[in-house]
């Protein structure tokens, strides 16, 4: 119940949206939009080829720019993957890891989440963890023990120090790009429960302190009530992000919590 402890943080997910120069001037239009709107940070984790153009258009303004995924060596013989020093050194702050697209189509599991998680954080990035059930759990009644046991896995070995740059997000699978949303009731239990988790692994204090994002089709006319649950600190949007109007529209109702 100590939601003035935390940050509010509503990040934006583009997928494989956009090429270089409509990012550049997304991340502008973005920018101008949320300018002074200070009550959360706002974030817009781009893919790879844009980090340059999005880093570029952010300079100045009041927009932080991840990526998608990091890689957990340092470096070596692993093709098509990015480490944490080239996006740190391309100014990206946060990175999301475990999102549940790359759980489902590119094999990641807990173990590789949790390495990634690790990797990011040692070498100085701030991560948008992901987690959340599928449909089959959620109709088994088995929501809980999924996301309690994910929030465990996924950050075996990571210190509390280190939890001072993560960010949890709650995406419960079945709402993710469906345009199903969790019911405001909804999110605001398993965000609890997850908070739940952490008071476990962590202490209470620290887990009063973790901002935990609900993501899973939010938008400008859902934001607000989800926002305004006690347990829900911001948002992982992915479609309603391409559009910086309502994007803003989004920021903005993060503003009231
Ligand atoms: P969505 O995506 O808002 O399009 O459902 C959310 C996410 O995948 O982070």
């Amino acid at each position: 119940m100590k939601k003035e402890l935390r940050r509010a943080v509503i990040a934006g997910n583009w997928k494989m949206n956009m090429t270089p120069s409509e990012a550049s001037a997304a991340v502008e239009k973005t920018a101008e939009l949320t300018a002074g709107k200070d009550g959360c940070d706002v974030i817009l984790c781009v893919p790879f080829i844009d980090i340059p153009a999005a880093v570029e258009a952010a300079k100045g303004t009041n927009v932080k720019i991840g990526a998608q995924n990091v890689h957990f060596e340092e470096k070596g013989a692993y093709t098509g993957e990015i480490s944490a020093k080239m996006l740190l050194e391309a100014g990206v702050e946060y990175v999301i890891i475990g999102h549940s697209e790359r759980r489902q189509y590119f094999g990641e599991t807990d173990t590789t989440v949790n390495l990634r998680t690790k990797a990011a954080l040692a070498a100085g990035l701030k991560v948008i963890l992901c987690l959340g059930e599928v449909k089959d759990e959620r109709v088994n009644g088995i929501t809980n023990e999924i996301v309690s046991m994910q929030t465990k896995l996924d950050l075996l070995g990571v210190s509390a120090e280190d939890m001072k740059n993560v960010i949890i997000a709650y995406e419960p699978v079945w709402a993710i790009g469906t345009g199903l949303t969790a019911t405001p009731e909804q999110a605001d239990e398993t965000c609890g429960v997850i908070r739940a988790a952490l008071a476990e692994i962590y202490g209470k204090e620290l887990a009063e302190a973790t901002t935990i994002q609900y993501g899973g089709s939010m938008n400008n006319a859902n934001a607000a009530e989800l926002l305004a649950k006690v347990n829900v600190d911001g948002g992982l949007i992915g479609g309603a992000s391409l559009v910086p109007e309502k994007f803003d529209e989004i920021v903005t109702a993060a503003q009231a919590d």
